[in-house]
This record gives C-alpha cells, structure tokens and sequence, in this order.
C-alpha cells in the first residue's frame, strides 16, 4: 500500500515558504505548486492532488475563499485541505474550518508536525475512499443480483402465461379447424354459396378475435408500468385471477371473491408489479392445493378465498387457501430470497419479490399466518381516496 506515492498541491504565495515545504515532503509525495487563489483552484483541477496545503493570506483569492469554491465544486470537493498560516486568531481559525478545511497547520511550522498531519489525513483520506469503493461495489452487486431475481421471476411468470394461452386457445383453434375443414365439405357437396360462406367467415373471424384479446391480456400484463398510477386494487384481483381461472379450474382451485367487482378502493403503485404480486400468490396457493390433493391429504375442493376491504385509510385484502398452510421449515424466513420447500419446483423468490414491491415500492405491508387448514396472507396498502388521486 506504501508503495503509492500520494501527490500533494501546496499553495503559498511565499517562494521561501514553499521551498521549505517541497524540501519537507519530496521524499515522500509527488508534489505540485500554486502561488495563489486562482491558479490553486485550475492546479487542483488539472492535477487531482490527493491533499491541499492552502495558505491562507495570499493576493488575488485568499486560501478561504479557494477552499469554499474547492469545496463547491464536485470534482474537487472531496480532496481534504489543510491551512497553513500565520493567523492565530480564533476567529479566523474558525473561519477555516467553516470553509471546509480539514486541519490546520500554524507557522513558523515543524517539520515533524507538517509531516505527520499530511500522512495523517492522507491515510484517512484513503481509508475513507477505498470504504466507499467497497460500499459501492456491494450496492452494485446487490443491483446485479436483484436484477437478475427480477429477471428470473418474469421467466417463470412468461412461462405460466405460455401454458395458459396455450390452454384458452386449444377450444377455439380447434373450432377454428372445424369450420375450415366443413368449408370444404360443404364445397364437395355443392352447398357452398355466398350465405355459408359469409356465416363460415364471421364464426372464424370471432373466433380470432377472441384469441387475439388473450394474448393482447397477457402482453399488457407482461409490460412493465412505465410509472406509479393509481389503481383500483379489487380490479387488479380480478384481472389477474380471470387471466388464470381456467388453469385454477383445472388444478381443482376455486376462486372466491367475498368482495363485489364494482368496490372501488384504490391504491397507489407500479400496477403491472402489484399484478405480479398476485400471480405470485395464485401459484403458491395453487402449488400448495395440489401438493395436497397429491398426497391424498383432503378429499373436498381446493379455494382461494380473496376478501377486500377499507380499514383506517388502508385497502386490506385477505389471501386465504386450504393448501395446508405454510411449513415451519420455511415459516420465519418466507420472505427472504431462496427459501422454497419445493425443491428444484421452485426458486424461492416468489415472496421475497412480492414484498420488495409491496413494502419497498407501495409503502404497504404483507404478513402471513397459517389458519386451520391453510394459509392467510395479509396485504395492506395505503388508500388513495378519489378526491387525492395522482392520475
Ligand atoms: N399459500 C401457501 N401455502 C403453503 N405454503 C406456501 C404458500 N405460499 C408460500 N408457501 C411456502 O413458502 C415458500 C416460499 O414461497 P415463494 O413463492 O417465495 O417461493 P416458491 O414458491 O418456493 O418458488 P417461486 O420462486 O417459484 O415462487 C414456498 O416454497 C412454500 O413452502
Ligand atoms: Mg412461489
């Protein structure tokens, strides 16, 4: 670490003052000069020094004004300042320190003092650099790994979403098949004339309409919210839980609302996030009935049960399932990043995902607690009251 040489830019209108501190630290610094206010500051810009040593009498800008306008500009701001005078007076000792200097030197100087308080404050200085270095580092790589579970988590939201259009396509196509296939039959036996025809065309035609509006479902719901829009909360349940009732249904999962569609409560937030947040809870509910139903554990049907309702300036929605609730092996760390007790069936982001957006984007809350059969998770959002709404 010694081997780096640190450079030092000192400032002093004295000739004698200056030779005196070049032959102090020339062993050990690279050192440039400056004879003033001015050129100090365009000597610290080129240079980049490590350490300043301002004089503070000096013509044209005396060292506390070039400290202050050091201090005020970014790329110089961070260089500690040490001055150097004569000046003994409180006041103005002060006044140094308030003008961002870091130490003070008096003179006549000591060698040794001079010496020591350079070293001193460069190794702080250094220390201080290489400790936001690393605190940046780890913040990037935290970014790097957050990114990466977002990432992730979309990848395995496309993939249900493949296999649910692929699931609300399978009756149209195949009625789309049939009347092409009867075009042709109709035209063997010479019963195709312009009416049949027509008729043949507008069935297709709402047929791929119907298959279009899937898609164009799924494609809104894959796009990210562009910004935080107010939303209406029991809606977004509704959207999401419709996207993928069909799928539910066949799973043996019953959705039950116990809170009309038109109730209008909204919240504020990244909608699109909020509905990954639902489609999080679907799967884990429904994983959860399955896993179940597999071991033979229950014989009746596998539910959700969604309630939604205004408490106290908070939208509160209550997540209830059957599946058995949540295993103690992963209950007091569900929320954090990994944990799953489905093996290689699942990444364990889910959660730790649903509450970054909830409790980190949403200003909201969600906790869960296991009832008699199943679990209930708890999901709280600031209200926004239509008369406050940030459209
Ligand atoms: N409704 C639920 N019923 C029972 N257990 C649940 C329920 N929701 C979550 N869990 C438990 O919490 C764990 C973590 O859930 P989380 O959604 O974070 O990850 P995961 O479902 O395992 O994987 P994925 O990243 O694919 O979602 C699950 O593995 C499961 O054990
Ligand atoms: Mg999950």
């Amino acid at each position: 670490m010694e081997e780096v040489r640190w450079s030092v830019l000192i400032v002093d209108d004295e000739p004698y003052n200056r030779k005196l501190l070049r032959l102090i630290l020339m062993d050990k610094y690279n050192l440039s000069f400056a004879t003033d206010g001015v050129s100090a500051l365009e000597a610290a810009q080129r240079v980049r020094p490590d350490l300043i040593l301002l004089d503070i009498m000096m013509p044209e800008m005396d060292g506390i004004e070039a400290c202050r306008r050091l201090k005020a500009t970014p790329e110089t701001a961070d260089i500690p300042v040490i001055f150097i005078s004569a000046l003994t007076e409180i006041a103005e000792k002060v006044n140094a320190f308030n003008s961002g200097g870091i130490d003070y030197i008096c003179k006549p100087f000591q060698r040794e003092e001079v010496i020591a308080r350079v070293q001193t404050h460069l190794r702080l200085y250094n220390l201080q650099r290489s400790l936001e270095k690393r605190v940046q580092e780890e913040l990037n790589k935290r970014r790097i790994e957050e990114q990466m579970l977002i990432q992730q988590s979309k990848m395995a939201a496309m993939g249900e979403m493949i296999a649910s259009i692929a699931h609300q396509w399978k009756q149209p196509l195949n009625a789309l098949g049939l009347i092409v296939q009867d075009i042709k039959d109709a035209f063997d036996v010479g019963e195709l004339d312009k009416k049949y025809l027509e008729q043949s065309v507008t069935q297709s035609m709402d047929l791929i309409k119907l298959m279009s509006h899937t898609v164009q479902d799924f494609q809104n719901f894959l796009k990210p919210s562009a910004q935080k829009m107010t939303f209406n909360v029991t809606e977004a349940f509704y959207e999401v839980v419709n996207l993928f009732s069909d799928q539910l249904k066949k799973d043996n999962v019953n959705i039950r609302f116990n809170t009309d569609r038109t109730l209008k409560l909204y919240s504020a937030g990244y909608v699109n996030e909020f509905k990954q947040v639902i489609l999080n809870l679907i799967n884990n509910s429904r994983d959860a009935v399955k896993t179940r139903i597999k071991k033979g554990e229950f014989k009746g049907e596998g539910f959700i049960e969604i309630a939604i309702e205004e408490v106290k300036d908070m939208v509160v929605v209550h997540w209830r399932d059957n599946g058995g609730g949540i295993d103690e092996s992963v209950f007091e760390k569900l929320f954090q990043p990994y944990v799953t007790s489905k093996g290689e069936g699942g990444t364990g982001i889910g959660l730790y995902m649903s509450k970054a957006i909830i409790e980190g984007k949403m200003e909201g809350r969600i906790s869960v607690f296991n009832t008699l059969d199943g679990a209930e998770f708890v999901i709280e959002l600031p209200l926004v009251r239509p008369g406050d709404r940030c459209l």
